[in-house]
């Protein structure tokens, strides 16, 4: 049976992307990012296709265990680390990988450890913020801290990481302090030489001196830029990268409106002219951006056209004066390959990760 909304993923833009981060990473390991869904487009048939990736890193334990439920035996890396102690007995059994931010987190760990026995030594990510100001041990006193984990007795490895606040705006000039801090406590570690993880997607995709051991792109594999639309030499056709969702909906009212006559509510549109306009079956309730502006665009037959009037629940209306030959029942291309998901979060002034995320589970999910 067709469904109202779908959103297709195709599972080789995907594998694509990843290749694209591959060999543009000024480092030999990727983990490929997965957290909230992979970013709406479905744990379990993305951790399968991203079979080249080194790692996977999700937000929290819970979505650890939903990875190793699908079977998948690559190391799971828990990016928020430890957040109640009664997580441990889980992160022990299926020995995920850990960041750990914060000293408040050693102490949960040393006092959990302490009463559960250790079959393998535990990898942990110490995070250091050099400038995110969000989560991160501080750079100075980084090196103490990484020495006395490095030391414990259930600790088998300890890598070093830290995150850019501004790797989109490659010109930041907190870019090139951040990785000073960082690269001025490597220097201090030298004798442990500890593997190193620095850039996220824009990092990988700048030109910032950031080699390292590991990357951690997200975004881009899903085939958005990172980067602000305006900056056309940095949109996602520049990386060769490829739309992995197609986000589509059916036309399912097509009304002739004279000029003058409203659209929708609150009057957000009136009719300039006498105009065609076609009710397209999805709403915010869908995850379409409530605040979509008139004229954010959205394709019909192939053909670029954009929105009329206020979002509703389950509806939108799109200008279909210049497309005569959209009728009922056709499917309206709210993001994809031939629009991209990066000019529709630029006119609504929602990122692209919060468009991917918010997809709702009503709507009809096909892997491709
Ligand atoms: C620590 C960390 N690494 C990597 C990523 C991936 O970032 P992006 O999706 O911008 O590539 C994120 C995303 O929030 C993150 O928090």
């Amino acid at each position: 049976m067709a469904h109202r909304v779908q959103a297709s993923i195709d599972l080789k833009a995907l594998q694509h992307n990843f290749s694209i981060a591959r060999s543009r990473a000024k480092a030999s390991h990727i983990a490929a990012i997965i957290k909230a869904n992979a970013y709406g487009h479905g744990l379990e048939h993305s951790a399968l296709a991203l079979n080249d990736a080194d790692l996977f890193g999700v937000t929290d334990v819970h979505e650890a265990l939903a990875l190793k439920n699908t079977g998948i035996s690559k190391p799971i890396l828990v990016l928020q680390g430890l957040i109640h102690a009664d997580e441990l007995q889980l992160i022990v059994e299926h020995n995920f990988e850990l960041v750990v931010h914060s000293s408040s987190q050693l102490t949960m760990i040393d006092e959990a450890l302490s009463k559960i026995t250790i079959k393998k030594p535990l990898t942990f990510w110490l995070k250091m913020d050099t400038g995110m100001g969000r989560l991160g041990i501080e750079p100075n006193g980084f090196a103490t801290t990484y020495k006395a984990l490095l030391g414990r007795p259930y600790t088998g490895a300890v890598n070093m990481m830290t995150h850019l606040a501004n790797s989109s705006i490659p010109d930041s000039a907190l870019n090139l302090q951040q990785l000073k801090a960082f690269r001025e406590v490597e220097a201090q570690l030298e004798d442990e030489s500890p593997v190193t993880s620095i850039p996220s997607s824009s990092g990988i995709l700048s030109d910032l001196p950031l080699s390292c051991d590991w990357a951690r792109p997200g975004i881009m594999l899903y085939g958005s830029s990172p980067f602000n639309y305006e900056l056309e030499h940095l949109r996602r056709d520049k990386f060769d990268l490829q739309a992995v969702m197609t986000l589509q909906a059916r036309i399912i009212a097509i009304r002739d409106l004279k000029q003058g006559d409203n659209v929708g509510y609150c009057s957000q549109y009136i009719c300039p002219k006498d105009m065609r306009v076609g009710i397209v079956s999805i709403g915010y309730a869908d995850g379409y951006p409530s605040n979509a502006p008139n004229d954010t665009p959205v394709l019909v037959a192939g053909k670029h056209t954009g929105t009329v009037g206020r979002v509703s629940m389950d509806m939108l209306g799109v200008d279909l004066s210049e497309i005569p030959e959209a009728s009922v029942g056709d499917l309206a291309t709210l993001w994809g390959q031939d629009l991209s998901l990066d000019e529709v979060a630029a006119k609504t002034g929602i990122l692209s990760y919060n468009l991917t995320c918010s997809v709702a589970r009503r709507v009809s999910f096909k892997y491709l």
